[in-house]
């Protein structure tokens, strides 16, 4: 495979296609067994995740629900001086066994903002399925139960991942190369 151009950046190959697909399909193996007969509800965050949330949905043979949200970010009054609300949640999530499906966790920061509120919904269970994380960066106490790929802190893109809003369209997943840094 060659190296791909975006913008002013060169990324080369990283992970294939083909052994994204087997990953993903482990993952669906494992919530299959997990939440047999839960009807959980996979809640994909817009719109690093939605490759990767079709695929994992499409991996799951048991009763299962999907839908999609963005996250708004905004230096709010919390005591952490960062508040993170979701548009376009409108399933009642009472009593709920709730899958958030991200992209990547990098320094873990969004979803830790954002978990809180999702909490006071009071769902009856909250996971975290992640297609990647970077262990090397997490900065927040967020953990993912569900995980594709740990990657070392480089920038990527494909298969959903975006640099400036390209490169979100190749089935495999590219890093950037390490001249470019
Ligand atoms: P935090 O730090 O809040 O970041 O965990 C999560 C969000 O940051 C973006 N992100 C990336 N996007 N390639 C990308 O295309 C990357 O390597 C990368 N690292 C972080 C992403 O939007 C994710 O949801
Ligand atoms: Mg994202």
């Amino acid at each position: 495979m060659a190296d791909i151009r975006i913008h002013d950046k060169r990324f080369t190959p990283f992970i294939t296609a083909t052994e994204i697909e087997q990953r993903v399909r482990a993952l669906a193996a494992l919530i299959n067994t997990d939440y047999a007969g839960k009807n959980p509800l996979l809640i994909g965050i817009l719109n690093g995740s939605f490759i990767f949330a079709a695929d994992l949905f499409r991996g799951l043979t048991i009763e299962a629900e999907i839908s999609f949200i963005k996250l708004a970010s905004y230096k709010g009054t919390s005591s952490s001086g960062h508040v993170v609300t979701a548009i376009g949640l409108e399933e009642e999530l009472h009593g709920r066994h709730v899958i958030i499906v991200e992209d990547i966790i990098d320094t873990g920061k969004t979803l830790h903002s954002f978990l809180p509120g999702l909490q006071q919904r009071q769902p009856a269970s909250v996971k975290i399925a992640a297609f990647l994380s970077k262990p090397g960066a997490l900065q927040y106490d967020v953990r993912a139960d569900y995980v594709a790929f740990e990657i070392a802190n480089k920038f990527v893109v494909g298969y959903g991942l975006d640099y400036d809003g390209h490169g979100r369209n190749y089935p495999d997943l590219y890093r950037l190369k390490d001249a470019d840094f």
